[in-house]
């Protein structure tokens, strides 16, 4: 099996009873192709010994933050021998720098507080910090120390910036508890850490622009016109272009949300604000997903004051907001174009007819007028309309799956527009 062939894999062994399926972890990597330089804390070394997991990684397993120098270069390993200088390289540095992905598995909640916070008291805390590479958590401990609330703000501040977490599973534990917090199997690890160096190529190179949230249209200096749009459907698809090794553009309405980890986000508040930031990104890319609810009218007059009450009542005078999207597909060369449709009836018919007006790659519809689908929740049932008339349905799934299934679409459009640009030879 060569899934992980010229993979450098940093593997954290932390100090749980799970410790002990660190030496699985570690065949399944080797036998994926990858080369495995172990990391293991003071506390791991209480339950599992270097040796098993040197033997089993053919590679020196690395403990201290300052270790004596070593003997010779072969002594060091692939990760730490010195490359153009016969000075030796500084540990964590070299360790950090060589990683292609960096896993802890078992993560204590120790570690897990530790890295939250910018705390480096050992050689794996201070790597984690000092890698570009992403990082990947396994967390594994007793189910009321995960269910704590201070562990799952620290997983969550993780999450924030960007570190994979691998959920524990529900079950019988060490402690002779029933509860979440028990390594899943490597095997499972292992897959998930193929899968996400796997997603990570998938749109690697490429410049991806998202839209999301409302627009909002003032009426006066304390009200306006707006959806009820959250973003979520947006940001959701940034994050996983961003996991998937595009560089993201999300423009993005008000929203409560925080940008996903490395996407560029751009604050706009009506259509005319967002318009202009779309064009502006627009010759650069090569994809556009408008998930974005634009008001489709504002106030013809918008008021300097705060409009009184009056007993006749008000009349407000609408006109449209610019369709960005139209514009885009009036003025698109290279770029794969997807919009979205937010309806309520007539579903097919009306996306079909926003796919050709506006001149899209295809169109994603989601009926509006479900409680489980649609603005504001976690979840989207989606419809793809492509240009030959194919529809494919999907069931109800998390916003961010129903962002894979999306981008997933995306990919065989940008590997033709590829092919089409080499017989021009651009
Ligand atoms: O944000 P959430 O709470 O997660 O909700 C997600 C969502 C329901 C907002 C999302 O899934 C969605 O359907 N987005 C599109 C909403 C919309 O404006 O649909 P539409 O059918 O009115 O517009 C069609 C397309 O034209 C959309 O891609 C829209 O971004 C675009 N448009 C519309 C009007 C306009 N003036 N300019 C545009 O670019």
């Amino acid at each position: 099996m060569t899934l992980l062939q010229g993979k450098n894999i940093l593997l954290g062994v932390t100090g749980g009873i799970a410790a002990y399926k660190s030496a699985e972890i570690v065949r399944g990597f080797k036998k994926a192709g990858a080369q495995v330089q172990v990391v293991m804390t003071r506390n791991a070394q209480r339950f599992i010994t270097p040796l098993t997991l040197e033997t089993l990684s053919q590679n020196r397993v690395m403990t201290e933050m300052f270790p004596s120098s070593y003997e010779d270069e072969e002594e060091a390993g692939p990760f730490l021998r010195s490359t153009s200088t016969n000075l030796p390289e500084i540990d964590h540095i070299a360790l950090a720098q060589r990683a292609d992905v960096v896993l802890i598995a078992p993560a204590t909640a120790n570690i897990i507080g530790k890295l939250a916070h910018g705390i480096c008291d050992d050689l794996l805390s201070t790597l984690v910090i000092a890698t570009k590479a992403p990082v990947i958590v396994a967390p594994a401990m007793n189910c009321n120390m995960y269910e704590h609330p201070v562990v799952q703000g620290n997983l969550e501040k993780l999450k924030s910036l960007g570190v994979q977490v691998i959920e524990p599973e529900a079950g019988f534990l060490a402690c002779q508890m029933e509860g979440k917090g028990r390594l899943p199997d490597p095997d499972v690890i292992v897959t998930f850490v193929v899968n996400f160096l796997h997603n990570r190529q998938r749109l690697l190179g490429k410049k991806v622009l998202v839209t999301a949230g409302p627009t909002r249209e003032a009426i006066d200096p304390v009200r306006f016109i707006s959806n009820r749009s959250s973003g979520r459907m947006g940001y959701a698809i940034a994050k996983v272009a961003r996991q998937w090794g595009a560089e993201v553009f999300l423009v993005s309405g008000p929203t409560a949300l925080a940008a996903p980890p490395g996407v560029h986000l751009t604050r706009v508040e009506t259509a005319a604000e967002m318009r202009e930031a779309v064009l502006k990104y627009f010759p650069q890319v090569d994809v556009v997903i408008k998930a974005a609810a634009v008001a489709d009218y504002r106030v013809k007059e918008v008021k300097d004051q705060k409009i009184k009450k009056k007993d006749s009542g008000l009349v407000l005078e609408l006109e449209e907001t610019p369709d960005i999207l139209e514009e885009l597909g009036r003025i698109k060369e290279k770029q794969v174009l997807v919009g979205f449709a937010a309806e309520t009836q007539n579903l097919l018919s009306y996306a079909e007819e926003k796919l050709r007006r506006k001149n899209l790659d295809f169109i994603v519809v989601n009926d509006v007028s479900r409680k489980d689908a649609g603005f504001e929740v976690e979840t989207n049932a989606i419809q793809i309309v492509y240009r030959n008339g194919k529809v494919t349905d999907y069931p109800l799934m998390p916003k961010e799956k129903v962002a894979e299934v999306i981008l997933g679409e995306i990919l065989p459009f940008l590997a033709d527009k590829e092919t089409q640009n080499r017989h021009r030879g651009e």
